[in-house]
């Protein structure tokens, strides 16, 4: 597990004992903040001012004699007045890619002392900064290398003069949640041969237990009594029976409160069934196609270690999508456990399959509220990209309200969400002509939004979608976030749920 110990000083910053110090300095006070340092640490500040700006991403490594703190890395946060937790969280990254470099082993983090108001939430963004950034996944080196593990042992936040309890507190959740995107990333970074969705779901046993959520796993015969024909459809071309895995979080004071169900799709591995896919750039990924599941996974773990105080359920059903000789086929017609009907016309769209199942299931608990998450479409990643996912809502009362919702905690978050339209017409696609609906359109045009309105038929609450079929998952490096699995959702879910009011 990646952990590491944070703790919190407001000691002048030249009586950090750190293997390195890291200073974010706005782009406007870079003289004002360069001399201040250069009383401890001296000429060699004043000489870092030739190269450092304070722009974004701009970052200097300095080696001084004269403070404890042996190195210092100024790291840019562009003009004061635009700095945010995002600029904060890029800044802190940028410090841990020297951090690395030297091997630092215990480092300080300092808070600015200029721009970001908000104490617990500068000190939550430094934090989340450098510990998403120092994340490594070296679980099937052999002789792993400085590149694939990290030094890093102890983070120590300098306070910069303000309140030690609020930066105590947004320094602790910081921990809290890029610990569980941690777990998000290697969930998804697992090999598929370890990644049954029998132990899957034991990992997600396993870390309720840790965390302090319980968990429920239902096995083949369970999701048989319970008619998940779209679940049971995608797996029978598997070796692997199904799961169905319920994990809950419900504080004592919430007994009777409606939950929040967040569903999350759990492909262990998508073939794409008999609708095979190439391998590509395309089957060679889909060892992620569980990133949903992993997120609500990741979140349910922060929820439970941050006392979150209402009712959450998480829902993931489970199991690989295979070509194997009782796999499912175009042309079938599927009885869901909604009882609607659905032929399947390509066995590539399974995610909604399995959803639908989940989605109904779902509407037993009266939620408030179903967050589903999804790598659900390939459109998703041609519309929008791998930095933002799409966001799409049920037309219920608030529904503008709740998108504005998400799309702002994925601005705090760097979770970035765009919303997509949900016109009538774009269901008007998915009508069969033998069954009450198709599973895909007969048109290639918005598939995002037509696998959408496909799931938005198993629902009758209010629902938001996310597809995260691009941001999941990274064949390039971006500040933050490494290759591979990237834990997105983890943090937007816990923000956005921060801020939910379910009245
Ligand atoms: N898991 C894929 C979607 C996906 C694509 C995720 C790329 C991550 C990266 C999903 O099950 C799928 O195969 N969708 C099809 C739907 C089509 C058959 C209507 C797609 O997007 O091609
Ligand atoms: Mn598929
Ligand atoms: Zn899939």
């Amino acid at each position: 597990m990646f952990s590491v110990d944070v703790s919190v000083t407001a000691t002048p910053l030249a009586n950090m004992d750190v293997d390195l110090l890291i200073v974010p300095v706005c782009e406007d006070h870079v003289a004002a903040r360069l001399e201040e340092l250069a009383s401890e640490w001296g000429d060699p500040v004043r000489s870092a001012a030739q190269d450092f700006d304070g722009s974004a991403d701009a970052a200097v490594l300095l080696y001084a004699q004269s403070a404890r703190a042996k190195r210092l890395a100024l790291v840019g946060m562009g003009p004061s007045g635009k700095a945010g937790p995002d600029e904060l969280r890029r800044a802190a990254a940028a410090g841990e890619g020297l951090a690395a470099k030297c091997g630092a082993v215990t480092v300080g983090l300092a808070l600015p002392t200029t721009g970001m108001e908000d104490a617990s939430c500068a000190a939550q963004a430094l934090v989340e900064g450098y510990m998403l950034s120092a994340y490594r996944f070296a679980r099937y080196k052999t002789a792993p290398g400085k590149k694939e593990v990290s030094a890093l042992e102890r983070i120590v936040v300098h306070t910069g003069g303000r309140d030690t309890e609020e930066v105590s507190v947004g320094a602790e959740r910081g921990r809290i949640l890029a610990e569980a995107v941690a777990t998000a990333r290697d969930l998804v970074n697992i090999s598929p041969d370890e990644k049954s969705a029998t132990a899957f779901s034991g990992m997600i046993a396993d870390l309720g237990k840790e965390h302090g959520f319980s968990t429920e796993v239902w096995d083949k015969t369970r999701i048989e009594r319970e008619g998940m024909g779209g679940l049971l459809a995608v797996n029978r071309g598997s070796q692997e029976p199904p799961t169905f895995t319920i994990m809950t979080w419900k504080p004592d004071h919430a007994e009777s409160e409606p939950p929040v169900v967040l569903v999350g799709k759990g492909v262990m591995f998508d073939t794409g069934g008999l609708s095979l896919k190439p391998t590509h750039n395309s089957m060679d990924h889909m060892k992620a196609d569980m990133a949903g599941a992993a997120a609500v996974v990741g979140a349910m773990s922060a929820l439970a270690r941050l006392n979150f105080p209402r009712h959450v359920v998480g829902l993931v059903p489970a199991t690989d999508n295979r070509p194997g000789e009782d796999a499912y086929v175009p042309g079938d017609v599927i009885r869901m456990h909604s009882g609607k009907t659905v032929e399947v016309l390509n066995t590539d769209a399974e995610g909604r399959m399995i959803l639908a199942d989940a989605l109904s299931y779902a509407s037993g608990y009266a939620p408030s509220l179903v967050i589903e998450l999804s790598t659900l479409t390939g459109a998703q990643v041609v519309a929008l990209g791998s930095e933002v996912a799409a966001v799409m809502t049920n037309d219920r009362p608030d529904s503008e309200a709740r998108l504005h919702a998400m799309e702002e905690a994925g601005r705090r978050t760097g979770d970035l969400v765009h919303r997509m339209p949900m016109y009538a017409h774009y269901g008007e696609l998915l009508k069969s002509e033998v069954a009450d609906i198709q599973n895909i359109s007969n048109r290639r045009e918005a598939g995002s939004i037509t696998a959408a309105k496909f799931l938005e038929h198993f629902t009758n609450y209010p629902w938001i979608h996310i597809d995260l079929a691009g941001p999941s998952f990274l064949k390039h490096v971006l500040p933050w976030r490494p290759k591979g699995g990237t834990g997105f959702g983890v943090r937007l879910l816990v923000e956005f749920l921060h801020a939910y009011d379910p009245a």
